[in-house]
């Protein structure tokens, strides 16, 4: 299944994989080289993995470690909370892990939690590979059987997580997510011998909506909520918790009762247990008023020193500096994917792009060929861009367009 995802035809695919080379190497052109990603020495595999140079760059940043980082005081509250609720009930003690490397296998990120082979999340599309047996995680999920089968029976864990997607406020190729797990003592469960009875996954979703509605007044104070059904592949039930915030319903998180085959395979079938997901920077966002995804990754004085370490205060614009937009219209290749673009915009001008939106997308009526224009508004958060800088972005971007991405420019 892996190899559908990259049996993509024609010269395209090939031409952005030269296009993340030319990022990763430096001149070796055969088998596996050691890249620098972050502080680590990782063996990228040149024909597979679509990690470019600035991914590479963000693995080991570690915000959610860095103290009055916005993520880091969401990240603390959160286990504050469950430190109180552990204090509470001793007998599970939330064991908070936030230091597990990014780099994971694809057994651990997909396989053992039940991903469908040809689900979306696992195609070359979406996700960064290293080799086609490991991934930069696209959830904190990934570790979820490790721990468990380490014989963990409460624990947070948060990271940072790599998806490979559309660029505007609220998406950026990097975030950052806390996965939560109890595993019941089975003597708890209401049958105890049978525990995937009916009555067992009641108790045990009834636990999980406690444990959850009580974080969320922790961290949003008493706010309207509401429980929806939902569907991942590795719970059953599937609930999402959203909360009523400043006029709109958020979506906070993502839950469930685990899976009776991913507690099979970690030796728990004698019991039972919950877990739920969450993204760090949607929460921030909203408690900070953080208008763009991008300001976590500043590293201008002007926001990170708005912030005290555990205090939630608004976010003060320090200014908001003008935009510049320019229009690019091509015949859309075969292969074609806009989070190949997008990666590719990102690749040229990093944090400097706002939003890539697609304005226009029609098929000529005599040859068929479909044509797309794509919007890439440019905007730097702590100064103004020149129309010579931001040309010159675009002409590069128009460049790699072509030679890359086999782009036909109208
Ligand atoms: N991994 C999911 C995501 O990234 C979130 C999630 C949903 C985690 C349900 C869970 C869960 O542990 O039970 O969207």
């Amino acid at each position: 299944m892996f190899l559908n995802s990259m049996n993509r035809k024609g010269h395209n695919f090939l031409a952005v994989r030269r296009l993340w080379h030319r990022h990763l190497t430096t001149g070796n052109t055969r088998g596996n080289l050691a890249t620098t990603v972050g502080k680590r020495e990782m063996a990228v595999d040149q024909d597979i993995s679509n990690i470019t140079l600035r991914i590479a760059d963000k693995v080991d940043r570690n915000l959610h470690l860095q103290r009055g980082h916005p993520l880091n005081t969401i990240k603390s509250m959160i286990e504050g909370h469950f430190k109180q609720v552990s204090a509470a009930n001793p007998k599970y003690q939330f064991e908070c892990i936030d230091n597990l490397p990014p780099m994971v296998t694809t057994k651990q990120c997909f396989d053992e939690l039940l991903t469908p082979p040809d689900h979306v999340s696992r195609k070359l599309s979406d996700t960064y590979y290293i080799d086609k047996d490991h991934v930069l995680r696209t959830h904190t999920s990934a570790h979820q059987t490790e721990l468990m089968r380490m014989g963990k029976d409460a624990f947070l864990c948060t990271g940072d997580v790599y998806r490979r997607d559309e660029i505007d406020s609220s998406h950026y190729p990097v975030f950052h997510q806390m996965e939560g797990v109890k595993i019941f003592d089975p003597s708890e469960l209401p049958s105890p011998s049978n525990p995937s009875s009916d009555e067992s996954i009641e108790y045990v979703q009834q636990d999980l909506k406690m444990h959850l509605e009580g974080m969320v007044k922790a961290i949003f104070g008493d706010v309207e909520m509401r429980w929806v059904d939902a569907y991942f592949p590795f719970t059953d039930p599937s609930l999402e918790l959203e909360v009523y915030f400043q006029g709109d319903w958020l979506e906070v998180l993502g839950s469930g009762v685990i899976q009776r085959k991913i507690l099979g395979n970690c030796d728990l079938n004698h019991t039972n247990g919950w877990a739920f997901g969450l993204g760090l920077e949607r929460l921030a966002m909203v408690l900070f008023d953080i208008p763009d995804i991008r300001l976590f990754w500043s590293d201008d004085p002007r926001f990170i020193e708005q912030f005290r370490p555990g205090e939630v205060t608004k976010f003060v614009p320090y200014s908001k500096y003008p935009p510049c937009y320019k229009d690019v219209s091509f015949w859309k290749p075969e292969g074609f994917h806009e989070n190949d673009l997008c990666d590719l915009i990102g690749s040229v001008a990093g944090d400097l792009v706002e939003t890539v939106e697609l304005i226009d997308n029609f098929t000529h009526p005599k040859t068929n060929k479909v044509s797309l224009c794509y919007r890439i508004n440019f905007r730097s958060m702590d100064r103004n861009l020149t129309n010579a800088e931001v040309d010159d972005l675009q002409g590069q971007i128009r460049g790699e367009m072509v030679d890359s991405l086999g782009c036909e420019l109208r």
